[in-house]
């Protein structure tokens, strides 16, 4: 991985649950899950660029070295869940301590209704794997699978503390700080956190921020058309 250069969106994805932008309640819920050292089947919903496969990596990595994670929308058939899944519950937890594993789900609403009822089974079946399941659409979700989770909602963070963050990532970069051009990044892509990173990478030019160009196919088709 040396040498590789990863988009801000990637080097600023929060190692701790420290550094992830939460809701109080939230994460002194994760931390008890942590202090436990086992958690039930876990259900992340909420929109796009909220923290929800972060913390899901956050914590699987906190309580276990066996952690698979699998792109659902790669595999959301019934037959994968019969193969793929199926095969990787079977396998005895490889840490001899913790004597689980965690199978991050991530898209999970992808997969079809179907697939939803033969993972059902598989939760009833395998006591020794906890899932995570991480996804956007929550009306995607068979209630039964839903009952059988602990619900988290990632939903609107506060603006003050994503303000922190983005200048706290200017201020690694060594970018010139400009409390306008962030208030305009935030108020664009809220409460899309990664947008808000990746629209700040965007905007740092020559170690300060550019301003924002909104529209610009609409200003551009204004030109065109004057
Ligand atoms: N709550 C947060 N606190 C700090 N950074 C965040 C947070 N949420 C998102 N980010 C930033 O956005 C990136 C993507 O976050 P993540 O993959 O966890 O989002 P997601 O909720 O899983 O999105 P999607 O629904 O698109 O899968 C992170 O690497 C980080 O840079
Ligand atoms: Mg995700």
């Amino acid at each position: 991985m040396s040498g590789t250069v990863l988009p801000w969106s990637e080097k600023y994805r929060p190692k701790t649950l420290d550094d992830v932008i939460l809701p109080d309640e939230s994460r002194e819920k994760f931390k008890e899950l942590l202090d436990n050292k086992i958690i039930p089947h876990l259900m992340f919903f909420g929109p796009p660029g909220t923290g929800k496969t972060t913390v899901a990596q956050i914590i699987s990595h906190a309580i276990t070295n066996d952690v698979h994670f699998v792109n659902a929308s790669l595999h959301s058939g019934v037959d994968a869940v019969r193969t793929k899944i199926h095969d990787l519950c079977r396998i005895t937890s490889s840490d001899r301590e913790a004597n689980f594993k965690v199978i991050i789900l991530d898209e999970f609403c992808t997969y079809t209704p179907q697939a939803q009822t033969a993972l059902k089974t598989l939760t009833e079946v395998f006591l020794e794997t906890r899932f995570i399941f991480t996804l956007n659409h929550i009306e995607k979700i068979d209630p039964a699978m839903q009952s059988r989770s602990m619900m988290f909602h990632f939903q609107r963070s506060s603006k003050r503390d994503l303000y922190i963050r983005l200048s706290k990532i200017c201020k690694a970069e060594k970018v010139e700080l400009d409390k306008a051009i962030l208030c305009d990044i935030i108020n664009m892509h809220y409460p899309d956190i990664r947008s808000c990173v990746v629209q700040l990478e965007r905007c740092s030019k020559g170690g300060k921020l550019e301003p924002l160009v909104e529209n610009t196919d609409f200003v551009d088709i204004c030109n065109i058309i004057k």
